[in-house]
């Protein structure tokens, strides 16, 4: 092989490592494109108006029953009948770490737009209610009572 033939063979192979890696690359952001919501910063700064009541969460149970459950679940734990349908899935509404996480504003844009697959609310439901749900949410995290109080023996 003459040494031109061999830089010209060096080139592609440098080349091909490029363009493998460029691929990997995308794959990877797209991934993590899917996980990310782009929240304003006037909009995590958000604070809930109401206050918690056992009635409105009640009330907006319901709302919950009818509009999120297929996806997120009874018990917000993202396991729907029509969950597995959805890629990314459905999120964990229970999970203590993504809860304490987000703040009240942040929970609100969320269920105000929505998320492909998840539909936007802010059409279907009132700003109260969307206020109540972030409240739902919140509560699907809370420790059950028999965790809270220690067990007797
Ligand atoms: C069609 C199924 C579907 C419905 C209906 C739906 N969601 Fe979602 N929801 C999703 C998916 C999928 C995600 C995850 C999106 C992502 O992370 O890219 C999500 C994410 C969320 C998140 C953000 C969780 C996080 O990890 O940051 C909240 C909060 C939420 N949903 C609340 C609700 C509420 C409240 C309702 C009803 C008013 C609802 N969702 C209805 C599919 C759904």
């Amino acid at each position: 092989m003459t040494t031109a033939t061999q830089r010209n063979l060096l080139l592609r192979k440098i080349l091909f490592a490029a363009v493998l890696a460029l691929v990997a690359l995308s794959i990877v952001l797209a991934a993590r494109e899917k996980r990310t919501w782009n929240i304003p910063d006037g909009a995590k700064q958000r604070k809930n108006p109401l206050q918690p009541s056992a009635a409105g969460l009640q009330a907006v149970r319901d709302l919950y029953m009818e509009n999120c459950a297929q996806c997120h679940g009874a018990t917000g734990k993202g396991d729907g009948p029509e969950a597995t349908m959805y890629d990314p899935l459905p999120a964990d509404l229970s999970n203590r770490p993504f809860n304490a996480g987000l703040t009240d504003g942040e929970i609100f844009y969320q269920i105000s737009e929505g998320k492909k697959p998840m539909p936007a609310f802010k059409r279907r439901f009132t700003e109260d209610q969307r206020w109540q749900l972030v409240f739902l949410v919140r509560s699907f995290a809370a420790p059950p009572p028999a965790a809270a109080a220690p067990v007797k023996k």
